[in-house]
Parts: C-alpha cells; structure tokens; sequence
C-alpha cells in the first residue's frame, strides 16, 4: 500500500458499493463525507443502525468511531473535498435502456461545488465512453478543465456483497482521462487497496467491468440452458460439472439456477449491447442469453407443476425458500423469485416463503410474510422450493420434513441422493 495524504472524501450513494467503500478509506485513516439521495438511509446511519446485510450495528457504530465520517443528503459538503467518488445506481429503464439518470444527477448536484485540485471519479458499473461522453463535458461545462483543474477517472466497483472477499483484496482497475488523472486515481485508491491496475483510459476501465459481468451471463446462461437437455436425458448436470471441473486446466465452472437476478449481471450485459447499437453493431449472443433467462420463471413453474403431479397447482401449497437475487444478501434487485413467485400465484397456488433477509414481500396486489421454518410448518406444504441458498437454513430439516424438495442451487447436496430431493 502507498504512502499517501490524508485525503478528504465525498462519496456520493451510501448503498452496497458506497458504504464499503466508505468503511475502507475510514479505516485509511481518511475522512468521508457521505451523500446519499435516501433521507431514511442518512437517518438510520445517524441512529447507527445498518440497511445492509454486511453491516451489523457494531460495525456501523464503529464507522463514526473517529468523528471522520459525516452524513447527509446535502450536496454542499463536496466544497470541502478533494475526491468525489459517485456509487449510485445503473438500472435499465422501461425500454431496458440504461438509465444514467441517477448518475447524471450525482453529478449536476456537485457541480455548484465543485473546485480546482479536486479528483472525481464514477465507480457505478456503465457503457465504455460514460466518463468521457457523458461526465467530462458536465464537469468541464463549470469552466474547470479536466486534466488541467480537476482530474476524472473510471474505477469499476468489484464488490461481492456477501462473500469472503475484503474490499481490499479485489485489486482496483483505474483509468483517468489524462495520465495525471491516472496518478492522482492510483495514489488515493492506492492508499487502501493492496493492488493498483492501471488501464489507458476510463473506456477500457468500463469495458473491463462490463467483461468481467458480461463473461459471467454468457456461461450462467449457456447453463441454464442446458437444464432442460438434462431433464429429458435424465442427467445430474451438477455432477457432470464438477466432474468436467477436474480438468486442471481450459474449463471454468459456472453452474445453472433459476435465472439470472441482480443488478449486475442481467444489467451490464444490456449496457454493452446499447452501446453496441449506438455504433449500428449487435451483440447476437446477449440476445440469445436474455431470451434463455426470459424463459427461466416459466421452465421453474413447470418442473414443480410436473412434481407435484397428479395434485395440480391450484390444489397445492409450496413453500419457496430464499427470495434475494442471491445468497446470504438482503437485495431483492431483479430476484428472479419475483416472477416465479408471481406465475405460481397466478396459478393459484397456496403461497409461502422463507428468507432470512426478507420480512415481507408484495407480489403485485399479494402481501406475504416469511415464515418460521418448523417441522410443523413445513409438513403443511406439497413441495418446497429452493431459490437462494443462504448458509443459515436448515436444509435437512426441510428434507426431513417436506413431502417434495426441488433445489434449484444444489443446496441440499448430498442429500440430493434421497428420494424426495428434485435437484435441477
Ligand atoms: N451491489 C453490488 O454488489 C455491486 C457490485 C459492483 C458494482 N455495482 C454497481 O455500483 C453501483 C451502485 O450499486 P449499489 O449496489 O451500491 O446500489 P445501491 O442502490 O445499493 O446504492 C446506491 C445509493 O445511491 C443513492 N443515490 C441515488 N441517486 C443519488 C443521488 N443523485 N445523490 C445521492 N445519492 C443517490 C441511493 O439512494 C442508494 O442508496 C451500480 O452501478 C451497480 O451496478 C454494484
């Protein structure tokens, strides 16, 4: 790690990426101003209570420890800074265009604020040419010109909510418009993450998030796709996976589910596609990929229907296990629970879940409240269905105590072997 100035940080959207991203530079030794747009996040940070999974109460209560971290929806804090850092969501729109709305916001209410000396940098995932395109000329509209006033670079967030991996394990990719903006992005990254990868320009930082996600929905999908072949073959895929896996080298695992949820990986892929078309060029296997995954709610219904046979849906209770995008996360974003749950509904199914994450849940007019996971309970359901495989259930109970178990995860492991266990 490099040696450098405390640093004065505005980090702008407090959510999975920003508020990490916070907690490390704090731990620097640096201070952070905090923005968020969500009065009740800011408010339930100042009554040090946490909104993410990865954050208990102690370790928010820690954050403002040293008096450095400071709070609020106000954008006027970004006078006091020397780096902007924005975290702030790139969802699709309607037409499933990205919608850099919430990006071109973060920006324009920094603009009154902003000063020569000052770095900024975007780390929400997005198409190659949004720094450049997109921010440079919103920055430079204030009089300021970046490489020469202010700096601007493109640093992809590579968190992975949820898992093993610390923030500064992940090694940051950084690139500025100019080679000054570079430097100045690799000394104050540098400052808390072990490893500095330098790209030549903020395009091929943005190209390399959208690879990285890109490459993860093309091989999900292929296997999602082969799901149904195993069906009709009579094939564990799981087992042939991990036998291919093996092979120490040329074969990468990657494993099928339910769909593919989230707001990274169905997302990025459509930012790249967009940006494809802009240029009259098209990216055939996206399309393919995104039809594969369209069909995921409709090819899960199906097999339970087919399991709970000759009971038919209507007449059925099933109980879905986990509803997050994936495990041991509270985020919901595009969980592909969401359209399974609502085509069972709407079959007339007898409907409950659990998640450990998730207290309530509203699928269109429906209301639902995750259930105690007892014995009792769960001898009250035709079927159980897995969806996410958080690490905190009990999945032999749920062998042991529902009649039909199909697992979606292969979370149920070994025990998949046992009669009752549908392994997809
Ligand atoms: N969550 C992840 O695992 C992950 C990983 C890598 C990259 N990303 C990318 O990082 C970006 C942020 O994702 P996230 O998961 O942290 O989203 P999030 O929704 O959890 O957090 C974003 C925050 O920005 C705030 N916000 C929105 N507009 C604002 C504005 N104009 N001013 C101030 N605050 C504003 C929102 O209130 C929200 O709290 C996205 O582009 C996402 O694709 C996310």
């Amino acid at each position: 790690m490099e040696q450098a100035p405390e640093y004065k940080m505005g980090i702008i959207g407090l959510g999975y990426v920003g508020l990490p991203l916070a907690k490390l530079f704090l731990e620097g030794g640096h201070t952070v101003y905090g923005i968020d747009a969500d009065e009740r996040k800011i408010n339930m940070l100042n009554k040090q209570q946490s909104y993410l999974s990865d954050f208990n109460r102690k370790d928010i209560r820690k954050l403002f420890s040293k008096n450095s971290f400071h709070v609020g929806t106000a954008f006027d804090v970004i006078e006091k800074v020397d780096v902007i850092i924005l975290c702030v969501p790139t969802p699709l729109d309607e037409q499933h265009q990205p919608d850099l709305s919430y990006v071109i916001g973060a920006a324009q209410s920094s603009l009154p604020y902003l000063r020569r000396g000052q770095l900024i940098v975007l780390e929400s995932s997005t198409f190659p040419g949004t720094s450049e395109e997109r921010l440079k000329p919103m920055l430079e509209s204030t009089g300021l010109l970046v490489g020469k006033d202010i700096s601007l670079a493109y640093s992809p967030e590579r968190i992975d909510p949820g898992s093993k991996w610390e923030l500064e394990q992940i090694p940051k990719v950084v690139g500025g418009v100019t080679p000054s903006c570079t430097a100045y992005a690799k000394q104050v990254y540098g400052s808390v993450f072990n490893e500095v990868v330098l790209v030549s320009s903020p395009r091929v930082a943005e190209m390399t998030k959208l690879l990285e996600n890109c490459q993860r929905y093309l091989n999900i999908s292929f296997m999602n796709s082969l799901l149904k072949l195993s069906e009709e073959l009579d094939i564990n895929l799981w087992e042939a996976i991990e036998a291919a896996g093996t092979k120490p080298f040329g074969f990468t695992k990657y494993y099928p589910g339910p769909g593919v949820g989230g707001h990274c990986i169905p997302v990025d892929p459509l930012y790249l596609l967009w940006k494809a078309r802009e240029h009259h060029m098209d990216l055939p296997f996206i399309d393919l990929c995104h039809q594969v995954n369209e069909d995921m709610p409709g090819y899960i219904v199906r097999r339970v229907e087919k399991s709970l046979q000759p009971k038919a849906l209507n007449e059925s209770s099933v109980l879905v296990i986990g509803v997050t995008y994936k495990k041991d996360v509270n985020d919901m974003r595009e969980s592909v629970a969401l359209p399974i749950m609502e085509h069972l509904l709407q079959a007339g199914v007898n409907l409950g879940y659990f998640d450990p994450y998730v207290k309530t849940l509203k699928i269109g007019e429906t209301v639902l409240h995750s259930t105690p996971l007892t014995a009792r309970k769960m001898k009250n359901y035709d079927c159980t269905l897995i969806l996410t495989d958080h690490s905190n259930i009990p999945y032999e109970l749920l062998v042991a105590h529902t009649p039909i178990v199909i697992d979606t995860r292969n979370a149920t492991g070994k025990m998949a072997e046992r009669k009752n266990v549908i392994l997809l």
